[in-house]
């Protein structure tokens, strides 16, 4: 790490007791996941984020929204966890509590090996009925491809006969209580948060690593670029995350190396 902070952060990471991970669309980039505001490409460049991430949007065009999440949902099945989520699942193997916080509805943290993950906007794998709640059982194989102008007709939902709509948050809905419960007190008890690849104006999301500061936890950020955040985090280390959290973890850990396991 030739980041002349970084010799700081290590001594504070390597005595840290309850560590928070607070990860956004950027750790997953490197995996060839579109961050949240790239996602309107190919067919969907005429549609902004907010017409197609909303329970309006479902209404009125389901299968539109259904096709979008199937192919964001086909991207992630095929995609692989990087090293930042490797680097990530291996610092739990070398502290005493390490929670993993994301606004990610990608499964890269879990299939990297973390466990516990606490999603706060849903997951792309978790589909449920619009009517009645019940989940959805997505079949294991991998989902169709949208038709030619992206739509997809939403499966119907096998208790009620409503449609199936994906598992995330959307703009105007509320975040799940029970992952958002347990992300503020996790936070409010933590003595070091590692922010991860988010702009941080995404709210109540966006509070996490405020909370934490507030707690007295050293907070810092790695994101390729300057975000909201900057001005809260004790230390921001630029760069991908995918590079410079497997170099900071494995010179904090030298267990810790980024790789598959
Ligand atoms: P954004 O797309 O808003 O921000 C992604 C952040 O990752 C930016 O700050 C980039 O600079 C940074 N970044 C990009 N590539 C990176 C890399 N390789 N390494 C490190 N950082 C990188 O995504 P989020 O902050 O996650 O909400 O967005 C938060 C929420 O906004 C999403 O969860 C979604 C959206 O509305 C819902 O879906 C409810």
């Amino acid at each position: 790490m030739k980041d002349p902070l970084a010799s700081e952060v290590l001594r504070e990471l390597r005595k840290a007791q309850r560590v928070v991970v607070f990860t956004g669309a950027g750790v997953s980039a490197e995996s060839g996941i579109a961050t949240f505001r790239d996602a309107l490409t190919g067919l969907w460049t005429h549609f902004r984020a907010e017409d197609l991430a909303t329970p309006e949007g479902f209404q009125r065009d389901p299968e539109l929204v259904w096709g979008w999440y199937e192919a964001r949902r086909a991207q992630v099945l095929r995609a692989r966890p990087n090293p930042a989520h490797h680097a990530i699942a291996q610092l739990a193997t070398h502290l005493p509590r390490v929670t993993v916080v994301t606004q990610n509805v990608d499964d890269l943290h879990e299939r990297a090996g973390s466990a516990g993950v606490l999603h706060l906007h849903g997951s792309l794998h978790a589909p449920r009925c619009a009517r009645c709640g019940a989940r959805y059982p997505l079949p294991e194989a991998s989902p169709q491809e949208p038709s030619g102008e992206g739509r997809l007709a939403p499966p119907r939902c096998g208790l009620c006969g409503g449609l199936v709509r994906p598992g995330v948050v959307w703009f105007g809905e509320m975040l799940p209580e029970r992952e958002l419960v347990a992300a503020q007190r996790a936070a409010l008890g933590s003595d070091f948060l590692l922010c991860v690849g988010t702009s941080g104006v995404v709210w109540p999301a966006a509070g996490i690593p405020g909370i934490a500061r507030d707690a007295g936890a050293t907070v810092v950020q790695v994101n390729a670029d300057a975000s909201d955040l900057d001005a809260l985090c004790h230390f921001n280390l630029r760069g991908p995350a995918g590079e410079v959290l497997p170099a900071l973890l494995s010179a904090a850990f030298p267990g810790v190396t980024g790789e598959a396991r």
